[in-house]
């Protein structure tokens, strides 16, 4: 039997590439869609590299309407993940229309296409960026939705259209996952994330600190009402992440309907635990600099996890430790990023190995840990 084909909308990504080795490690064949407008395809050649399965690339726009038709009738797709999409909230204010076209059209016209095409299983990339700002945590996914920049008016109108959907046309089986905020690399430290420019998140910025690319981490206000002062989110492993995709592909493919589901760990961490864990996880102390707070910023937030457990049998499996000791292991692995060569492997090889564990490539579930 062939691995079943899903189709993954901007897979090149940070969280489209750790999405493709969950794929692969469940057993399905992802055919990438990607512009790779903030990517690189070379994620693809180290997903081979850890999996031993190089996704199919279709170098295309997510609103081009002719060339989903095309890879639908050449790839015998089965169902999609999409996750394609623009994610810089400053960058949603200055050029709404552009958030807009990519993040609302493009999920138009794919679920046309799809629907052309007869594929009316789907996963959706949401955001907790839905609720907006004022709900109390846990947040749980019957919260009123109040996206307070367009970035995240996209994400909830998006949402909107597909639950009307789904109450049109009961074939559909559609799945929204709000992630919270999905940080880490995979564990060989071959894949991770690569932003442009100076990031935006928190994460990546103190990995740069602690490898001296970046002087210090300025921390946003340091005068909230939470238990240090600093803010606090929910942050949450990328391959935890990418795991939930795959149990919201299962769910969607058997049941009817729309849901929607918080991706989080159910625990929030403030700016000054992520820094200390990371400073154990690396052995390098992070320098810091008070700044004021940012407009527009929530004091803190963390995701009610229940109903993603009760839904999807999914939960957050992995701990802010790991988080930062897998982005630290993709730092130093991959200071360049994707220019860094791909290290020859082969199966059966350790990928990676520390005291506690060692990780194998190529076994049928991607990696192992003996
Ligand atoms: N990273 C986060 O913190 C976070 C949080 C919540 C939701 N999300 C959502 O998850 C998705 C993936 O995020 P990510 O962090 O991996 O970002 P990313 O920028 O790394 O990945 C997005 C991918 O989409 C591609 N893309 C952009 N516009 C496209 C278009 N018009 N057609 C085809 N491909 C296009 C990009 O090249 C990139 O590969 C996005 O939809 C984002 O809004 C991300």
């Amino acid at each position: 039997m062939p691995a079943p084909r899903i189709l993954v909308t901007g897979g090149a990504g940070f969280i489209g590439s750790h999405t493709c080795v969950a794929l692969i490690a469940a057993g399905y064949q992802p055919v990438v869609l990607d512009t790779l407008v903030n990517s690189d395809a070379r994620s693809l050649k180290r997903v081979a590299c850890i999996t031993g399965v190089e996704p199919v690339l279709v170098r295309a726009d997510v609103r081009d309407g002719a060339a989903l038709d095309r890879t639908f009738a050449a790839h015998g797709v089965q169902a999609v993940v999409h996750l394609a999409g623009l994610k810089a909230v400053g960058e949603s204010v200055a050029d709404p229309l552009g958030y807009y076209d990519v993040n609302l059209a493009g999920s138009l016209v794919l679920a046309r296409a799809m629907d052309r095409a007869g594929v009316r299983t789907l996963v959706f990339s949401s955001s907790a960026t839905v609720y907006g700002d004022s709900q109390p945590s846990p947040i749980a996914e019957a919260a009123p939705h109040g996206p307070v920049n367009p970035y995240g008016r996209t994400k909830s109108m998006v949402e909107s259209m597909l639950a009307d959907l789904s109450h049109a046309d009961a074939r559909w089986g559609i799945a929204c996952l709000r992630y919270f905020n999905p940080v880490g690399a995979h564990e060989s430290g071959l894949l991770g994330e690569l932003p442009n420019g100076p990031p935006n998140n928190l994460m990546p910025y103190i990995s740069q600190v602690a490898a001296g690319e970046r002087e210090c981490l300025v921390v946003h206000g340091a005068d909230y009402d939470t238990a240090d002062g600093t803010g606090v989110r929910d942050y949450v492993h990328v391959m935890d992440v990418a795991e939930g995709h795959v149990a919201a592909l299962h769910r969607a493919a058997r049941r009817p309907g729309i849901l929607m589901a918080n991706l989080g760990t159910g625990h929030g961490a403030s700016v000054l635990e992520v820094v200390s864990a990371f400073e154990r996880a690396s052995g390098r102390r992070i320098a810091l600099r008070i700044g004021p707070r940012r407009p527009g910023d929530a004091p803190a937030y963390w995701a009610d996890v229940r109903s993603a457990w009760r839904t999807l049998g999914w939960r957050a499996r992995r701990d802010l430790d790991q988080m930062c000791a897998d982005s630290w292991r993709w730092q130093c692995a991959s200071p360049h990023g994707f220019d860094d060569p791909v290290p020859t492997l082969v199966p059966g090889a350790v990928l990676f190995q520390n005291k506690d564990r060692a990780i194998n490539i190529h076994s049928n579930r991607g990696h192992t840990h003996v």
